[in-house]
């Protein structure tokens, strides 16, 4: 841990806990999207093969719901953006998260590791291209014009992304930070074992301890919309950001 009062490296991972109080459902809490659907139908590569119209449902509708007016980003998203803007680039905002909130709240800088809702990915060339509305297997590709459109989210099975780049982070901070995530889906449930053994302090912010909780030197209990700005605020007092 950093000693003095230089800006520390800070590694923040979040999961859906952290949008839950925006009005999006978790995964795993009761009534949590996989109890509703299982995570083999609409989350794997093979279910896209199989029956791809139930997987673009799906992901049509969790992309419309995140545009409704009612969801809007909360209190830890937007202190997650004042961190951003004290630390700069000491800070890597890592999210587990398929939303827009951690943007909207102002953070300029998010690794979105298992991708993105409002985003479609051409199959073949793997082109990322910015899309809001509904689409299927009837919808043409704009970088090849052939129907290679899929949802721009890591499946179950498929490697994560910015690995690289989010391990050279975790083995240079000195805070990492998991928020809203139950620790049960790796490579993201190991983060806190890599940013330990590399010296860093370790922070569980959760409504209830994770399937990793044993592994944090602290833990932070409570809604995320009251824990994160009062733990952003601490930082920027004992760093005198
Ligand atoms: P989970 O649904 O597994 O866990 C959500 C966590 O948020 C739980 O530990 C809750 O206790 C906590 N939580 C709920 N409400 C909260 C609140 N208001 N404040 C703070 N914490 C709260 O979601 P993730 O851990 O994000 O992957 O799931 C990880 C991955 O599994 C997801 O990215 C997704 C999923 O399958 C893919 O789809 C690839």
């Amino acid at each position: 841990m950093n000693g003095n009062k230089t800006k520390p490296k800070i590694v923040v991972l979040t999961g859906a806990g952290i949008s839950a109080e925006s009005g999006l459902k978790t995964f795993r809490d009761n009534d949590g999207l996989w109890e509703n659907h299982r995570v083999e139908d609409v989350a794997t590569p093979e279910a896209f093969e199989q029956n791809p119209s139930l997987v673009y449902r799906f992901y049509n509708a969790r992309r419309a719901q995140l545009q409704e007016d009612v969801v809007k980003p909360n209190a830890a998203h937007i202190a997650l953006a004042k961190l951003e803007k004290a630390l700069g680039e000491r800070l890597m905002l890592v999210t587990q998260n398929v939303d827009d909130l951690h943007e909207r709240g102002g953070s300029s800088s998010v690794y979105h590791m298992h991708g993105e809702l409002l985003s479609a990915r051409c199959a073949i060339s793997q082109q990322s291209f910015h899309w809001r509305d509904s689409f299927d297997h009837t919808t043409k590709c704009p970088c090849c014009s052939r129907v290679t459109l899929r949802p721009d989210i890591v499946w179950f099975g498929e490697m994560p992304m910015y690995m690289d780049e989010i391990y050279n982070a975790l083995s240079q901070s000195d805070v990492f930070i998991a928020i809203g995530t139950s620790g049960n889906v790796y490579p993201a449930a190991g983060f806190v074992q890599i940013a330990k053994e590399c010296g860093a302090h370790t922070i569980e912010a959760n409504l209830a301890p994770g399937a990793t909780n044993a592994l944090f030197d602290e833990s932070l209990t409570g809604p995320a919309s009251h824990i994160v700005p009062q733990w952003v605020d601490e930082i920027i007092s004992k760093y005198a950001l």
